[in-house]
């Protein structure tokens, strides 16, 4: 039944992306062969109840062009919890970057720290770091919205992206670990009887995500103590000033320096909002891999890749080559150190918000290929003429032709501007 529905959904996407008028030409794949492209299918549910979900991402070091590379140890997992929803507390042997898509939640993470107060109300731009063992667990006390959140995981255990979720209050569903110990285990333990443990170990039945009642939320939520400072505060990405914005989009962005706690993952965080019609310039990062995830909206990706040598040969010896991908909400695509990418949001549309974890961020430079501050700009002169092999006011009068910086017109936009001054 399960696997009729989501293949007739899938059946059903291809129809709506037929139907839909497609945000670039005809040559554009929904994935595709593109190896860095993952759509909503490369998620598997790891918890799923009528009140909430979490799936996770299949591991990164699945794809043979991403193997052994920075992504190995990370995952992403997306967590929804339903209106008046409480999520169990269990931990992981990973350390998790949350980002608060939408909605709003309480989060406790015990042990308390020195500060006491670890329970954190989240809302939408939140970032928060939860330290791998800790147990957490997640109220949304929201009447009519659902709470969805962005979970990226540093696996510790393992170097190719497994992790563990343990339950220890639990019972049969979620299980409690504390189960798997042997009977006299569990009751010198606790000093209790087997029929005492069976009382609360043997009951819940209903899952990690459970409806709570208006009265159950007031009891949760009498319990908050402390306040909104410490170490485990969450970051609030969208309340601080953009670190770049212009009329083609705005880009939020977090790291260790603003957010000392992004260091122990080595992550930056960064929310690129494009305007319908308009596209982040092409660029590359020196050393951050990017995990993008894509919030809302539509468009495409355009990624340079080089070609191995064997392929290469095959195919008339052009060096590279362009891995492309339409993207929509849900979907995701990495970015390797070095390879230049262009993002590009759909005209038309809502614009196009991709939320972005920098893997091995620290000291990453984003490098600019076109716009103002492209860094061809910076060559010598006798370098662009010698590179080229053109004269250098040729040169320049394309390279200084751009006067946006990051995000610029997109192809369409461009095209018809270009079509409006030929008129002219
Ligand atoms: C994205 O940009 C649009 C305007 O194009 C604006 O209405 C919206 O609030 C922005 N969202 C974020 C998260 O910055």
């Amino acid at each position: 039944m399960a696997s009729k529905l989501v293949s007739s959904l899938s059946w059903l996407s291809a129809v709506v992306l037929l139907l839909v008028p497609a945000a670039s030409s005809a040559a554009a794949t929904r994935g595709g062969t593109n190896p860095f492209f993952f759509d909503r299918r490369s998620f598997a549910y790891t918890a799923k109840t009528s009140h909430g979900s979490f799936k996770a991402l299949h591991a990164f070091s699945g794809r043979t062009q991403l193997r052994g590379g920075a992504t190995d140890s990370y995952r992403l997992g997306l967590l929804r919890a339903a209106p008046r929803t409480f999520v169990l507390p269990s931990h992981w042997d990973a350390d998790e970057l949350l980002y608060v898509l939408k909605g709003r939640g309480v989060i406790t993470q015990v042990p308390r720290g020195r500060e006491g107060g670890d329970t954190q109300e989240i809302s939408e731009g939140d970032v928060l770091w939860v330290p791998a063992g800790t147990m957490v667990y997640l109220l949304n006390a929201d009447a009519k919205e659902s709470l969805r959140v962005a979970v990226l995981l540093r696996t510790i255990s393992s170097p190719t992206g497994d992790y563990m979720e343990f339950f220890a209050a639990g019972g049969l569903e979620p299980e409690s670990f504390l189960r798997a110990f042997s009977s006299e285990l569990q009751e010198a333990a606790f000093n209790s009887r087997r029929e005492e443990l069976e009382r609360i170990l043997g009951r819940q039945q209903k899952g990690a995500f459970v409806k709570v009642t208006e009265e159950q939320i007031r009891a949760l939520l009498s319990h908050r103590e402390g306040g909104q400072s410490g170490t485990r505060s969450p970051f609030p990405l969208l309340s601080q000033k953009p670190s770049y914005s212009n009329d083609r989009g705005q880009m939020h962005e977090v790291t260790a320096r603003e957010y000392p706690q992004l260091r122990r993952l080595d992550v930056v965080v960064s929310l690129a909002n494009i305007t319908a019609g308009s596209m982040e310039a092409p660029s590359y990062n020196s050393k951050a891999t990017r995990i993008a995830l894509v919030i809302s909206g539509e468009g495409y990706v355009e990624m340079v890749r080089r070609r191995r040598r064997e392929e290469a040969a095959e195919e008339g010896g052009a060096r590279y080559e362009k891995v492309r991908s339409e993207v929509s909400a849900g979907e995701v695509f990495v970015i390797p150190a070095g390879q230049p990418v262009v993002t590009v949001a759909a005209s038309g549309g809502e614009g196009l918000q991709v939320l972005c974890f920098g893997l091995q961020a620290e000291e990453n430079r984003r490098i600019f290929l076109a716009g103002e501050n492209g860094v061809l700009k910076e060559l010598e002169r006798e370098t662009k003429e010698l590179s080229f092999g053109a004269p250098r006011k040729e040169v320049d009068e394309v390279l200084n032709a751009q006067k946006r910086s990051i995000f610029v017109e997109g192809p369409q936009q461009a095209s018809r501007r270009g079509a409006e001054s030929r008129l002219s």
